[in-house]
């Protein structure tokens, strides 16, 4: 087990009607903007709850968010927060509205230039304090709600971009498993795939000893291949979507990454073709996953024959069980109706393997993944192997 910090500040408050408890939260008289995306929390009635919960509050608003959020439009709140002496963020929506909040919360307090798109370029440091954010999590997926992460895209360079900031951690999520009733079933699925990967980058890599962390892992693997079939048959199963919203947060709050080796090569290829095609984050990652772990077989062979056995229980050898647990997978996406090849989007995968590994050359890329050896050849060739 490698030396590791814990720390997360996020106050979670779970269940039905939470909403409601929104100003137990809140600092009194607080100027709170409302950050959102386009029409989801007015169709389902999380825009009406949440007004009714905040009526002693000052309110201002700031909606259009999109999904994949882009710099262009984070920047336009900020002149909103300055002029209105915006003293709290409360982001109301997915992982796409919570991480333009987190940007937008950080860009108020950037002076090292005129660009925030710096400190995200990790051109300049970034501000090591940020307006207050709270959330209402409407999507389980990112885990955005309870971690310091946020992904933002900039529409003129066609880049997306990860950053972490411990200032950015909301104060509080409010998690009610009914306000997800409303996802249309590609959100589910791209909420369980999400969460699924993220697990994954944290778990099989290759073998060290953190049973603890290994087991935690493993509960959540098996839970949401498990409860994943039943929202998809019934969407009101409220203990499920209970189950599921719980799964995302914890995927990825720091608790079964700490103290062990993580790969997030996935992701870090996922993310160049969302910025180049505009795939879902959660299509990207069912895409490049499996071909990944083809393509690294022999570094993951240990972790993937591990996973094999307690997850799918499978019998045998490593190499016939790590190999048999990486068509079980790509056959539990496929099961839930999400594509796990390029031609499943419309798009030829050897057209995307040339530019995605072009655009990595382009910047110089050394090598993702634990043991850094995910470099540019790598990366054409598992995305050739996807199309
Ligand atoms: O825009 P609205 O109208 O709100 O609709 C959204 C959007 O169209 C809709 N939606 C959300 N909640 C709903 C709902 N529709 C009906 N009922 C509800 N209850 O769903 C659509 C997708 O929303 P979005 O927020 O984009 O999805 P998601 O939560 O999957 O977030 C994806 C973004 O998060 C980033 C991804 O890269 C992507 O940009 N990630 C953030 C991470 C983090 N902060 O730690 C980690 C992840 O790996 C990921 O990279
Ligand atoms: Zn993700």
């Amino acid at each position: 087990v490698n030396n590791f910090i814990f720390s997360n500040p996020t106050r979670i408050i779970f269940g039905k009607g939470s909403i409601a408890d929104i100003p137990k939260y809140l600092p009194k008289g607080a100027r709170i903007l409302l950050t959102y995306g386009r029409n989801s929390i007015k169709q389902n009635g999380v825009y009406d709850l949440v007004y009714k919960a905040l009526t002693n509050f000052t309110m201002f608003e700031f909606g259009g968010i999109e999904p994949n959020p882009s710099y262009e439009t984070c920047i336009k709140a900020v002149d909103i927060i300055r002029k209105e002496e915006v003293d709290f963020l409360l982001a109301v929506g997915g992982g796409s509205v919570l991480d333009a909040t987190k940007f937008i919360a950080l860009a108020l307090f950037y002076t090292a230039s005129n660009d925030p798109w710096d400190f995200m370029a990790g051109r300049k440091p970034g501000p090591t304090v940020a307006v207050p954010i709270g959330s209402v999590m409407t999507l389980p997926a990112t885990g955005s709600e309870m971690n310091s992460g946020l992904v933002i895209s900039r529409e003129s360079t066609q880049e997306k971009l990860s950053y972490s900031s411990y200032a950015v951690y909301p104060k509080f999520s409010i998690l009610d498993p009914e306000v997800s009733y409303s996802l249309p079933p590609h959100q589910v699925t791209n909420g369980i795939v999400d969460t699924f990967v993220h697990v994954i980058e944290q778990y099989i890599t290759y073998p060290t000893y953190a049973p603890l962390q290994d087991r935690q892992a493993e509960a959540l693997l098996a839970t949401i291949i498990e409860e994943a079939p039943k929202v998809l048959a019934d969407r009101k199963n409220y203990d499920s979507r209970a189950t599921l919203m719980w799964c995302a947060t914890q995927a990825l709050n720091g608790v079964i990454s700490r103290g062990v080796p993580q790969d997030w090569a996935t992701h870090g290829i996922g993310v160049e073709i969302t910025a180049l095609y505009g795939l879902d984050h959660a299509s990207t990652l069912a895409i490049v996953l499996c071909g990944l772990w083809v393509n690294q077989f022999e570094n993951k062979k240990a972790k993937l024959s591990q996973y094999g056995r307690r997850i799918w229980n499978m019998h045998g050898d490593d190499d016939t069980v790590a190999k048999d647990a990486i068509a079980k997978t790509e056959a539990f996406f496929e099961s839930i109706g999400v594509p796990t090849r390029f031609s499943g989007y419309g798009l030829n995968g050897i057209d995307v393997a040339e530019k995605i590994s072009m655009r990595f050359a382009e910047r110089g890329l050394k090598g993702l993944g634990e043991h850094q050896s995910v470099g540019i050849e790598q990366i054409r060739a598992i995305l050739a192997d996807r199309a």
